[in-house]
């Protein structure tokens, strides 16, 4: 999968795409990451990419045409002008354009395995008081939101996606068994893990973990798995599939 990132402070996603399973996925070329800084297709004398927001009110708005010559930089076939209420001339079953919002859609497992199907993934980094309302309208596919939470920019949400929708790809995860049984899968936790030692300071294992009957261990976690999420998450026990 490729995947480009537009953004004004291409530095905040270095360490976080850099490390553990995603460094492995880069590595192992399941994945290319490219990060792009915005302000490097600016055309002006100042290389503004933010300007007032006409109507008057406070803050700044981040304007369109850097991202657009920025898309049109990473070979994204756009169209001069507004085509069936679009600019993109993509195919969006392989391209998926996405803005980064707290006005998106809610990011869930579901959409981070839909968006690990697709080729090629862009993510565009809001910040500032937002993003000018034609770059949602007519540069993008989608918009999430990563929860009902404001947070200074898009990159932090865009290295959280990432990270989901990269352990769903193929290979990057080592065993495909910890993708299977995990929390979330079937809209439900994962059950209580136990490792050594037996008895920390008095603090035991569960008995049935240590008794080897596979049958009663697997009663056991799927009780548990069930009861974590009635009780943290009823709301998710209601869609989960048997
Ligand atoms: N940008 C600012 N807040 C955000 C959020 N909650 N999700 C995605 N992008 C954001």
């Amino acid at each position: 999968m490729k995947i480009d990132i537009l953004t004004l402070f291409p530095n905040m996603l270095d360490g976080l795409l850099s490390e553990s399973i995603l460094k492995h996925a880069r590595k192992k070329k399941l994945l290319t990451i490219n990060v792009h800084n915005i302000r490097d297709e600016a055309s002006d004398r100042h290389k503004m990419t933010d300007d007032r927001p006409y109507g008057g009110g406070p803050g700044m708005v981040m304007k369109i045409e850097p991202i657009y010559a920025t898309l049109t930089k990473l070979g994204i076939k756009l169209n001069k002008r507004v085509a069936k209420t679009s600019l993109l001339n993509i195919d969006r079953k392989k391209t998926r354009i996405i803005l980064m919002s707290p006005q998106g859609e809610t990011f869930t497992q579901k959409k981070a395995a839909f968006l690990s199907k697709r080729k090629h993934l862009i993510f565009i980094c809001g910040h500032y008081e937002g993003v000018d309302e034609r770059v949602k309208k007519y540069l993008t596919t989608d918009t999430i939101s990563i929860g009902d939470y404001v947070l200074t920019g898009g990159e932090i949400a865009t290295a959280v996606v990432i990270d989901a929708v990269a352990r769903m790809i193929k290979g990057v995860v080592g065993k495909e068994e910890s993708l299977s049984t995990e929390s979330f899968r079937n809209n439900i936790f994962d059950w209580p893990h136990y490792t050594r030692p037996q008895d920390f300071k008095g603090l035991k294992v569960p008995k049935v973990l240590l008794s080897g009957n596979h049958e009663k261990i697997a009663t056991w976690r799927k009780d548990r798995a069930l009861r974590n999420t009635l009780k943290r998450r009823p709301d998710l026990v209601n869609r989960h599939k048997k």
